[in-house]
């Protein structure tokens, strides 16, 4: 499945991203804030392509003027979300973009069709979005996206890939929304 913007190509993840992803995930300003370990090597991109993010429903993010691989959009589906209070028939949003590529609107374009695919092709009945305590910029995703706040949880140290116990607030759009 591929999805557009006017300034994007949504695409599985293929194994020749591996040095792209790694140029923009080695960053820590990215993974720490989306709570994942900043990759170490190329062969760890692609160790992340081939588990992670081949997962259904995981988009790289393409520009069509230059072909970059920017970043990444998607849901998780089912046990995958992190709280117990979403529906079964709900999704769990996540997204980050390379530092470079900040500030240009680009996540909040992406994630417009996103939701749209989410509510239009797959019948959720809700799309949930969390985002760590302090993490301002992926708050103002969340508002300029119109989804709003619901609760805050704690998330599960052994859900963490980076082993902590960081508080996380909750925002949810739903269809009729
Ligand atoms: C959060 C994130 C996805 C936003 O993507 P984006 O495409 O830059 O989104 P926007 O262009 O709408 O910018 C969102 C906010 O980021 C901040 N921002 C923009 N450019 C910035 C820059 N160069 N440096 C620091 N902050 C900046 C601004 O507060 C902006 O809000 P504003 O438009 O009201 O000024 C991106 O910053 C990111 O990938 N961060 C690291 C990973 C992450 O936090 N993911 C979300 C996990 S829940």
């Amino acid at each position: 499945m591929e999805l557009q913007t006017e300034r994007m190509i949504l695409r599985p993840w293929q194994d020749s991203d591996a040095e792209a992803l790694y140029a923009i995930a080695s960053n820590p300003e990215v993974g720490l804030n989306a709570g994942w370990e900043p990759h170490k090597s190329v062969e760890h991109s692609r160790e992340m392509i081939r588990t992670i993010f081949s997962e259904k429903e995981f988009y790289a993010i393409v520009l069509k003027d230059t072909n970059e691989l920017v970043g990444c959009v998607g849901f998780l589906l089912g046990d995958a979300k992190h709280s117990k209070k979403m529906g079964d028939n709900d999704a769990e949003a996540g997204y980050w973009i390379g530092v470079p590529y900040w500030g240009q609107g680009l996540i909040p374009e992406a994630m417009r069709e996103l939701i749209r695919h989410g509510f239009e092709d797959l019948a959720l009945d809700a799309i949930w979005e969390g985002y760590y305590e302090g993490n301002i910029r992926s708050k103002r995703v969340a508002d300029k996206l119109g989804f709003i706040y619901q609760f805050t949880e704690a998330e599960n140290e052994k859900d963490s890939p980076l082993h902590l116990t960081q508080d996380i607030h909750f925002y949810c759009i739903t269809k009729q929304e």
